[in-house]
């Protein structure tokens, strides 16, 4: 292995060997111990994916019941097979701790920790610093930090490395050369079948060429394809893109949904499926209820966040935000005027939310649209409002007031949606019985086009569909 690469190029960085060669052939070799920290919806799957293919896992996190569980061999990931993450913890393979107490085994160490924003809509990196701390405590030679919560251009050399580099100077311990920096950014997509941690092209950017490498070489050992960048914060702003690319185009069929809704005739989901016959220029987004989850609706003001520092407005970025925030709005009016066209008075009205996860067959409720139409629906007299999602076992909404409410949960049957004077689609999951709502809702708002395989008159009539023109 004489083909280190220097750091820039000078005779100065040339990369000594040692710490190098040593941790390369570890992670050759599957020797090298892997830590995770934050094992959510990020880092579980990935500690697993480490684990089956043979590394020694080690899952840090400071949520007790998490470490307890996952030490007990119970999975509390859904995409995750029960089984897989038991038999790992079983064969030893996989463990966690509620703190860095192996700190000194571990050589690889992957940052998943959440990138939440603050009431303002500022970025929220104190998780990132308080992790990056902890690792810094026990920084050892021949260790690899690699971030992956997904935050602005900058946040690995900017946040992390100083903090790093702090802790690495007492122990005269060089960068690039003694321990190592990467950023590589997190695609997973909760739900997806057909695209999971391990066949989904990965993008790496370390802090020098060295950790470039070497960060690339720990990732290809769970994913084929990796495509490694100049530096972290080309990939910090590739993953924005890949977000606000979503946010965007959403926000555009949005609009156009409500168009379509004003001039009448024109179902939106039929324009974005004849334009999706077109076999290139064209990608299909599809209305919604309002974006939801961790990532789309907080991500870009990361972005938009950095670019004011560098007196730069994001418009794209500001326009989308302000017409996905606005659709929870748009669908409670709907309601409102669903139950206003029966005869029922709307405190006494009865609405049936029907899926409060974000997305299809997920149980995140994290920033869900559900939550906003049931503030809405509160606010507008709306007191009974209950909900159906098979993928989520409780739901509590915070009013504006303060006030936490309990959402009751009920069992999607023909008397319970008899019951409601409206039902509200907002989560198409798959085990949603399409034929069984259209049936017996009195009424349904559809923001999803769920019920899309009913086609006769008398039961269509009581469809609203968001974006049906
Ligand atoms: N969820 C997704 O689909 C997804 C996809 C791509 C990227 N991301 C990004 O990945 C990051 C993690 O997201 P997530 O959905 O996995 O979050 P999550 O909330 O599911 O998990 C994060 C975990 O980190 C733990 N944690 C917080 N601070 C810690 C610390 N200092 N030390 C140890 N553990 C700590 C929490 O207890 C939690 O268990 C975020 O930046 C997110 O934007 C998420």
């Amino acid at each position: 292995m004489s083909d280190y690469p220097s750091t820039n190029g000078t005779a100065a960085d040339v990369v000594p060997p040692d710490a190098v060669w040593q941790l390369r052939e570890r992670i050759r070799t599957k020797q090298a111990v892997i830590g995770v920290v934050g094992l959510g919806y990020v880092g579980l799957p990935l500690a697993v994916e480490y684990a089956g293919k043979g590394f020694e896992t080690v899952g840090i996190d400071l949520d007790a019941d998490r470490v307890d569980r996952l030490n007990d061999g119970s999975n509390y990931i859904e995409d995750l097979e029960d089984d897989t993450v038991r038999s790992l913890v079983e064969e030893d393979l996989l463990s966690a701790d509620d703190g860095f107490h192996r700190a000194d085994d571990l050589d690889v160490i992957f940052v998943c920790v959440p990138t939440p924003v603050t009431d303002n809509n500022e970025p929220d990196t104190s998780y990132i610093e308080s992790a990056t701390e902890a690792i810094a405590e026990r920084l050892r030679p021949g260790q690899l930090v690699v971030l992956k919560s997904t935050t602005y251009p900058d946040t690995t050399e900017g946040v992390v490395q100083p903090i790093l580099e702090s802790a690495a100077e007492e122990r005269d311990l060089t960068l690039g050369e003694d321990y190592f920096l990467a950023f590589s950014p997190e695609r997973i997509d909760p739900g997806n079948q057909e695209y999971t941690t391990a066949n989904t092209p990965v993008v790496v950017g370390g802090v020098t060429e060295t950790c470039s490498t070497i960060a690339t070489e720990a990732v290809e050992q769970i994913v084929a394809d990796v495509h490694t960048v100049a530096s972290p914060k080309v990939a910090e702003m590739e993953k924005l893109l890949e977000n606000i690319f979503r946010s965007v185009n959403i926000a555009l069929v949005n609009e156009l949904a409500r168009l379509c809704d004003r001039m009448g005739g024109i179902s939106m989901w039929e324009v974005v499926q004849a334009a999706a016959t077109k076999p290139f220029g064209f990608m299909p987004f599809y209305p919604g209820p309002g974006l939801g989850g961790h990532c789309i609706p907080i991500d870009p003001h990361y972005l938009s966040w950095i670019a004011r520092k560098y007196d730069f407005e994001t418009s794209f970025i500001t326009l989308s935000a302000r017409i996905n925030e606005d659709m929870p709005f748009y669908v409670a009016e709907s309601v409102v005027e669903a139950i206003a066209r029966q005869p029922v008075r709307m405190s006494d009205a009865d609405v049936l939310i029907l899926g409060v996860a974000f997305k299809r067959n997920v149980d995140d409720t994290r920033h869900s649209p559900a939550e906003t139409v049931i503030r809405q629906l509160r606010d507008k007299g709306v007191k009974n409002i209950r909900y159906h999602d098979p993928h989520v076992d409780d739901y509590q909404v915070r009013y504006k007031s303060g006030e936490t409410a309990d959402i009751p949960s009920v069992e999607l049957t023909p008397e319970t949606l008899e019951e409601h004077e409206v039902a509200v689609i907002i989560t198409d999951h798959d085990d949603l019985d399409g034929e069984m709502i259209a049936e017996h809702a009195p009424a349904i708002v559809d923001t999803r086009n769920a019920l899309e395989g009913i086609t006769d008159d008398a039961r269509r009539e009581k469809i609203t569909l968001l974006g049906g023109g």
